[in-house]
């Protein structure tokens, strides 16, 4: 009953604390020449992208159809991948059906660019691609490293961690792909890259600086915060976690303390960005699939092979309340003269409840016997299984990087 009680409760603070982990086991990974070959992708003769930069700023890349790919997809192998995340691998850990790697996003107006991993490179040349937020972005990392990985020898290239921040470099190029730790984007008593998973959560609304100074000079940033607001009140600080003795709690309803943290984000934004040089994103929540009834299935996504076919199919976790804060501070953002891309994935991705790890991947170690019989409790089906639905969204982020 206890332990029940437990995993129920924490059983997202467990995962996060052992992605920590792992981001930080990748951080110590010195690179080793891994299965090496050309352009293992091998894709087709098919050109799939868009005949001219106009189309793709007219088009909208977000409404469209999955359509089954197994000629073109998976865009890497996940054995390949010098640095995957076993909490990603889901064919390592024993997943049989692998079709979660073969499905193309097809916008409805226009095509999305075929990912060119050189073209990339070159584009971010002298530059820093940083990637903040949670472990849903930290996955979205993983995928871009993997998306570049093949194209780079192994004496090009590097991993390092510095606590928050993880850094993999194509050094011929100077090029920086990097992620940084931040899950409510503003200070919260959750920032600790390994033990975050704590049972009260305190947010320091009004402070951003402590994380915003890591990533003040990059060229490139994509943000997320979605998951570790799921709960219906948060402890709000205001004062230092440093000083605790003046330092006054209060408990607020989640939704305001999201806004008023958006805005601490976008007025940091407003005044430390540079116009010219800076380009930005923020990725809508992504969808989790830890309720069957949603879609009339099982309990979760485990044993889930299929997408969901209903067209507009919304998950009762996908809080559209939280979609529209983000959306709003957005578009104020943009009256100030600072435009942030949202990279519109939660509707398209409700649709991929076949592609969460579920049951095949490892935490600290692989699952016991026990945990694997009891999916209802240890299925993952909140983070996204590699090679798969994180590789579109860096296609999004790819089209707007490269073909704009
Ligand atoms: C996101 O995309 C979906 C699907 O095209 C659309 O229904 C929704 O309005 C979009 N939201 C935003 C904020 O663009
Ligand atoms: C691709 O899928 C089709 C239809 O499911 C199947 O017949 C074919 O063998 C698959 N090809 C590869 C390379 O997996
Ligand atoms: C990929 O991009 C590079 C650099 O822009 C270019 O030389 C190469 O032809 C591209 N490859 C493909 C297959 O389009
Ligand atoms: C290498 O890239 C960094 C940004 O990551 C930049 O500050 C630096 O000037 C670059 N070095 C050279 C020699 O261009
Ligand atoms: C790690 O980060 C700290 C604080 O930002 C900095 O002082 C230190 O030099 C960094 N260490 C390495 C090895 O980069
Ligand atoms: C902003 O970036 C541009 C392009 O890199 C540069 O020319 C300009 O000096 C920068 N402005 C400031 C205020 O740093």
């Amino acid at each position: 009953m206890a332990k029940k009680t437990q995993m129920v409760v924490g059983t997202w603070g467990i995962r996060s604390s052992v992605h920590s982990l792992i981001g930080l086991l990748l951080t110590l990974l010195i690179i080793t020449a891994v299965y090496l070959t050309q352009d293992s992708t091998g894709r087709p003769s098919e050109d799939r992208t868009c005949s001219g930069d106009d189309s793709l700023s007219h088009c909208n890349l977000f409404s469209g159809k999955w359509v089954f790919d197994n000629q073109t997809y998976p865009l890497y192998k996940e054995n390949q991948c010098t640095f995957m995340s076993d909490q990603l691998a889901c064919g390592k850990f024993g997943r049989k059906d692998l079709s979660y790697q073969n499905w193309r996003w097809q916008p409805h107006q226009c095509n999305l660019p075929r990912f060119n991993a050189t073209a990339l490179l070159e584009r971010l040349r002298n530059k820093r691609l940083v990637f903040v937020g949670d472990s849903l972005n930290r996955g979205q990392w993983v995928s871009m490293v993997c998306l570049v990985d093949s194209s780079i020898p192994p004496t090009l290239k590097s991993m390092n961690g510095n606590g928050s921040l993880v850094s993999f470099k194509a050094i011929e190029y100077n090029a920086s792909i990097e992620f940084y730790w931040a899950p409510l984007l503003v200070e919260s008593n959750s920032d600790h890259p390994v033990n975050h998973r704590l049972p009260d959560r305190i947010v320091r609304v009004k402070a951003i600086e402590k994380h915003a100074r890591h990533w003040t000079d990059a060229d490139i940033l994509v943000f997320d915060s979605y998951l570790w607001w799921r709960r219906p009140q948060m402890n709000v600080l205001w004062g230092s976690f440093e000083s605790p003795h003046d330092a006054i709690y209060k408990k607020v309803e989640m939704l305001r303390v999201y806004e008023m943290a958006m805005r601490t984000w976008s007025d940091w934004l407003e005044v430390h960005v540079n116009r010219t040089k800076t380009q930005l994103f923020f990725v809508s929540m992504s969808p989790t699939h830890e309720r069957g009834k949603d879609w009339g299935g099982g309990e979760n996504c485990y044993t889930e092979t299929e997408l969901v076919s209903r067209e507009g199919y919304w998950g009762s976790d996908s809080d559209p309340k939280m979609m529209r804060v983000v959306e709003t501070v957005l578009d104020e953002l943009k009256t100030r003269g600072v435009n942030v891309q949202m990279l519109n994935i939660t509707q398209l991705s409700e649709y991929r409840k076949e592609g969460h790890p579920s049951i095949y991947r490892k935490q600290w170690e692989r699952l016991t016997e026990d945990q694997i019989s009891d999916p209802s409790n240890y299925a993952d089906c909140i983070h996204w299984c590699l090679p798969g639905v994180p590789d579109v969204w860096n296609e999004f982020l790819y089209a707007y990087i490269v073909h704009q």
